[in-house]
């Protein structure tokens, strides 16, 4: 079975909104090879952020993944909205509708990555149907809607149970909330492979300390797997 790479993937939902696309430049410069864009609708999760007119003038800053989760209900209306505003992954959570199957092959005939995602109290049995449907299952390790907060360290049994479940399919494993240089190893032990982070990377003043950030949690992440 392939190891797939650690991956950190800064969310901007901690970088500062009156410079985004500057924020987004430079968090790319400093390593991170994904940019995770949390969209938020103040219906799904108690917050509002930003849109896909956001995302498609963030677009031109790189070419760097653009890792989309959608914390929104209803999805499937906006899924090609997203699409065309640059999204690369898009990732839905199983609990925004009814007709999760329905969600995954939209965005698959779109011609983006297939994410599908889990609030913490939900059960991993909710996609046991979809893992032939998804690039991506994305374990929610803090309830969505702020960044900030602690990690829920129960995630871990998720997690691994998870990865568990995937086998030998080619899905990466992200978490996502939480994640911090203390947190990320025993989530790469659980089998993650993918990390969200917002507060841990968008901490201190620009280039030089998201550098610093990055490797600090990449290292501590490799040396979860050792
Ligand atoms: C929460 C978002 C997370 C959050 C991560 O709803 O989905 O991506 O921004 O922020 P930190 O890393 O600060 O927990
Ligand atoms: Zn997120």
């Amino acid at each position: 079975m392939t190891t797939l790479p650690i991956r950190i993937a800064p969310s901007i939902l901690a970088a500062d909104f009156s410079k985004l696309g500057q924020e987004v430049k430079d968090v790319v410069d400093a390593g991170a090879e994904w940019v995770h864009l949390d969209v938020m609708d103040g219906h799904f999760v108690p917050n509002i952020s930003f849109g896909p007119d956001v995302i498609k003038s963030l677009r031109p800053y790189t070419t760097a993944f653009f890792d989309c989760h959608l914390m929104i209900s209803p999805a499937d209306p906006y899924l090609e909205a997203f699409a065309k505003a640059g999204c690369d992954g898009i990732t839905v959570h199983a609990e925004a509708g009814a007709h999760l199957h329905r969600s995954l092959q939209t965005i698959r005939a779109l011609g983006k990555k297939v994410g599908v995602t889990l609030n913490p109290a939900t059960p991993l049995s909710v996609i046991e149907n979809v893992l032939d449907d998804v690039d991506l299952i994305l374990i929610m390790s803090v309830n969505p809607g702020f960044g900030g907060q602690k990690f829920i360290p129960a995630m871990n049994d998720k997690i691994r149970a998870a990865k568990a479940m995937i086998g030998n399919r080619p899905i990466e494993l992200e978490v996502d909330g939480g994640i911090t240089a203390d947190t990320i190893g025993a989530a790469t032990k659980a089998g993650a492979n993918v990390f969200v982070a917002g507060s841990a990377v968008y901490k201190g003043d620009g280039i030089a300390a998201y550098r610093d950030n990055i490797a600090r949690l990449k290292t501590a992440a490799e040396d979860g797997r050792r």
